[in-house]
Parts: C-alpha cells; sequence; structure tokens
C-alpha cells in the first residue's frame, strides 16, 4: 500500500489555476519519513498522537491531515489579532489615541481607556461600513463578512462593535499572560496556541542580510552559489503587531529583500535566481501568484518600507539598520515617492522602492504546510537556501522537528536553512549547525537577535 498521500487533488487544481502554472507536487510527510521523529521523541509526542497507542501509517496519515487543517484554522485567529491590531494602532479612520500596551492592560478597568477604546470601535466600523475602504481595511471587512457578520443595519453594526471590543478584552488577558511568563524558553508557550497572523516588518531581513554577510565573509556561502531559495513563510503585512501603522496596502516584502541581499552581496545572479514562497496563507498565496500575475504582463510591484523608530535599539544598531534600510531595494527596484507616514505616527520612517516586473517573476507561491507537508524535488530542483522567520515560535518541539526534516528533505547536500528560531535537534535530520549570527539590538533592556544557520550535510 502506498503510505504517503498527497494533497488533494482539487487544491492542486486551485493552485494551478490562480497561479496559472502547474503547481509543483507537496506530499504530506509519511509515516515512514517521520518514523525515526516519533522514536527519537516518544517521550514527548503531542498528546493527540499519544493517544493513538500503537501509531500505524493509516493511524499517521489520518492524524497528519487533521492536524493540518487545525493549523490552517488557526490563521482564522491570526487574522482576528490583525483586526485588534488595526482597532488598537490603525491611525487613518480615527483621530483617538492609540491602545498602546499600558492603555490595553487598563481596559475594562479604566473609564478614560474604556471610552477611547468604544470611540475607536466606532471610528472602524463606520470605516468597515463606508463604500470604498482602503484595500487592508477592504480584507478586514471580507473576513468579518465570511464569518456571518454584517453592516447593513445599525444592530449589524453594533454586533460588529461588540466582536471587535470583545477581541480586545480577548488580547488584553493573553498580553497579561504572555508578560507573566518568565523570560525563559517556556515564554513561547503561548505563541504555540495562538493564531498565526501575516504581519512582518523589516527587522528579520535586517538580520538575515547580517547573517548572509557572515556567512559570505566565513566562506560558508560561495560567491554565485544561490540559484534556488524558498521562504517559508513570507507573510503579507498590514498593521503588524509591533507599531500597527495602517498606512500602506497588505504587501509581501521578505522575497525581495532577501532577493536584494543576496544580489547585493554576489551570493545569486539576478538572470537566474528562482524564488519559492511556501505558505498556507490563501491570502498570502493568491497576493503573490497576483503580483507575479501582473509583473508577466509587465507591471512592477510597489513596496512601502516603514520602520518603527521608537523601537529600543543601541545607537550601534540603529546606525547599521538605517545604512541597510537606505539601500535596500536597490538591486531589485528603483526608489518611488513613499506614502506618507500620517502625522498621529511620527514614530514611523518610510521610504519606497518599485521592484523590477523582471524580479518580480522569480517568484512562485506555493500552497505549503511546512510542518506536515513536503515539496516534492528531484535533486537537481532542490533548494541552495531555505529561509524561515517568525515561523516555527507557533509549533511545539515535535512539529518543529517535523519540519526540520521536511526542510532537510528539501535542500541540496552543502545548502543552508536560516532562521530566527533554534530548531531542536534531538533526532539527527541531516542538517547541522554552522553558525549562530548574535546581533544585539538593545542594551538597556539587553536584546540578541540570532540568526540561526543550519547547513544539509553532504
Ligand atoms: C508572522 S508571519 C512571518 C512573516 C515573515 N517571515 C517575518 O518574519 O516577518 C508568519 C507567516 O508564516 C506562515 N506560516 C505559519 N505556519 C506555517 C506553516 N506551518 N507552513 C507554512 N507557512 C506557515 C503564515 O501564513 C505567515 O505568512
Amino acid at each position: 500500500m502506498n503510505e504517503r498521500l498527497s494533497v488533494p487533488l482539487i487544491l492542486l487544481l486551485f493552485c494551478a489555476t490562480v497561479f496559472g502554472q502547474v503547481a509543483r507536487q507537496t506530499d504530506f510527510i509519511s509515516y515512514r519519513e517521520a518514523q525515526p521523529i516519533i522514536g527519537g521523541m516518544r517521550d514527548s509526542l503531542p498528546p493527540g498522537l499519544k493517544a493513538l497507542g500503537a501509531i500505524d501509517a493509516a493511524k499517521w496519515n489520518a492524524w497528519v491531515q487533521e492536524r493540518d487543517r487545525e493549523i490552517r484554522q488557526r490563521l482564522d485567529r491570526g487574522e482576528e489579532d490583525t483586526l485588534v491590531n488595526l482597532l488598537r494602532f490603525g491611525v487613518t479612520y480615527t483621530k483617538e489615541y492609540r491602545i498602546e500596551d499600558e492603555y490595553l492592560v487598563r481596559y475594562g478597568n479604566s473609564s478614560l481607556v474604556n471610552s477611547f477604546a468604544r470611540n475607536r470601535a466606532n471610528d472602524l466600523v463606520r470605516a468597515l461600513a463606508a463604500p470604498n475602504p482602503s484595500p487592508g481595511i477592504a480584507d478586514m471587512r471580507d473576513f468579518l463578512v465570511k464569518k456571518g457578520f454584517s453592516f447593513k443595519t445599525p444592530q449589524d453594526r453594533a454586533k460588529v462593535k461588540k466582536h471587535l471590543l470583545d477581541n480586545l478584552g480577548r488580547m488584553r488577558d493573553e498580553f497579561l499572560k504572555y508578560r507573566a511568563q518568565k523570560k525563559d524558553e517556556s515564554r513561547f508557550q503561548l505563541f504555540q496556541d495562538r493564531g498565526i497572523s501575516l504581519d512582518s516588518n523589516l527587522w528579520p531581513d535586517y538580520q538575515l542580510d547580517v547573517a548572509f554577510r557572515e556567512l559570505a565573509a566565513k566562506g560558508l556561502m560561495k560567491p554565485g552559489s544561490v540559484r534556488r531559495v524558498a521562504i517559508v513563510g513570507p507573510g503579507l503585512d498590514f498593521v503588524n503587531k509591533e507599531a500597527g501603522v495602517d498606512f500602506y496596502p497588505p504587501q509581501t516584502t521578505q522575497p525581495f529583500a532577501v532577493l536584494d541581499s543576496l544580489i547585493r552581496l554576489g551570493l545569486a545572479d539576478p538572470a537566474n535566481i528562482e524564488l519559492y514562497t511556501l505558505d498556507i496563507s490563501q491570502r498570502v498565496n493568491v497576493h503573490v501568484a497576483g503580483v507575479r500575475k501582473h509583473a508577466t504582463q509587465g507591471r512592477a510591484y510597489t513596496v512601502q518600507l516603514p520602520w518603527n523608530t521608537q523601537r529600543p535599539m543601541s545607537d550601534e544598531y540603529r546606525a547599521a539598520f538605517v545604512a541597510y534600510w537606505q539601500k535596500l531595494g536597490d538591486r531589485v527596484g528603483d526608489p518611488v515617492a513613499a506614502i506618507p507616514v500620517p502625522p498621529a505616527d511620527a514614530g514611523t520612517q518610510n521610504r519606497a522602492i518599485k521592484i523590477r516586473p523582471q524580479i518580480v517573476q522569480k517568484i512562485t507561491p506555493i500552497d505549503m504546510n511546512v510542518v506536515y507537508q513536503r515539496l516534492e524535488t528531484k535533486p537537481d530542483q532542490a533548494f541552495d537556501l531555505v529561509i524561515g522567520t517568525n515561523i516555527f515560535v507557533y509549533y511545539g518541539k515535535f512539529e518543529q522537528s517535523l519540519a526540520r526534516a521536511n526542510i532537510a528533505g528539501m535542500l541540496r547536500p552543502g545548502g543552508f536553512l536560516l532562521s530566527n528560531d533554534k530548531l531542536p535537534d534531538t533526532v539527527p535530520a541531516g542538517l547541522k549547525d554552522v553558525l549562530d549570527t548574535n546581533i544585539i539590538s538593545s542594551n538597556n533592556p539587553l536584546i540578541t537577535d540570532i540568526v540561526f544557520c543550519y547547513e544539509r550535510v553532504k
């Protein structure tokens, strides 16, 4: 019996139609491939898997597909979080105070905070119900409508307002729980139960740039050696949870920032580079497919490059980041006038880059859950580089081990995986740690960002 289960044909057909090309085949991780991890982590298996008793291929396949569905459902809760970020921080639809962390914790107990939260909710409902909302607000409205909300009558809108404020209360409770956790690995426990959000910012891209430089300087990554790149979870940024600015449309920046760094450092040749985005989110995949399709018609993709100047950071880090940011994009596009930062958001600086269609066409989106699926790669299609930042934090050790094995299976011998999460090595998966790039971003409080680099053993 063939123990490997392919993703449903319908999904492949969907991908082929939406992406205008035949999608590369993704398969669920088979029992045979997972067996070493199941055996090696017998004491720390997820409760649902443990409860199955003796595991065989049929039980494994059913469990994997159920878990894949559950993970994809977490995207819905991530969208709820984006909606709360919009309520807390948005500056385009209201003049009310932003609900910064010190106000969030007082929500429910302070008449002042309650009153500006209510005013914000009224303003946001008005913006959501307006005839021509901005693209980001329109996405949020579509999300609410899919959930069964409507904006037709005052009663309908009152229900949306209640939903927004209930979610603000939920976020306050989660925030308090998160803050109470010890500053060690266990604090990430909360992320493992959380919704999966799509937001991103430029910090990981800067950190990757530093790591690439170090890998090149040490001779680990050779000039021109990167031809096939995969970015797991590129994200689709709009009101991110750090600064929450909502003045630009949802956009994906990481694939272009990574290409820009690789080309600048001579690690990749723009003429023959290929980049694949691997994501579970239809919103991300459809966005990337749309951008690529426009590029084939000769249209460039303009991305905004906002950053939060008020984040705690050392002078050294700030100077190095600004130097990176000022050049960011010049190898993949040309600077254009940026969307002006609204005055209410004085802490943000922005510039914009129009990415050349020839570069945008290098990108192919693939619907894939890196924890439970892997991409079928013939030896000549294996990746030279896989990147996953702010992804693995959403998963427990067992799932991270599966992801590690899946990625190892898609890399060519000598290829690299870079992540800002340390992946467990309880079970060898053919990846060895070759370099940790430590970047001190702030001295007070001390914050060190680390990029972990793994190499597929030859
Ligand atoms: C918080 S965003 C991170 C965006 C960007 N990588 C960054 O560091 O700013 C998480 C992204 O990972 C995707 N994602 C989460 N779990 C995934 C999985 N198991 N497989 C593939 N993509 C996943 C989400 O859909 C989203 O696009």
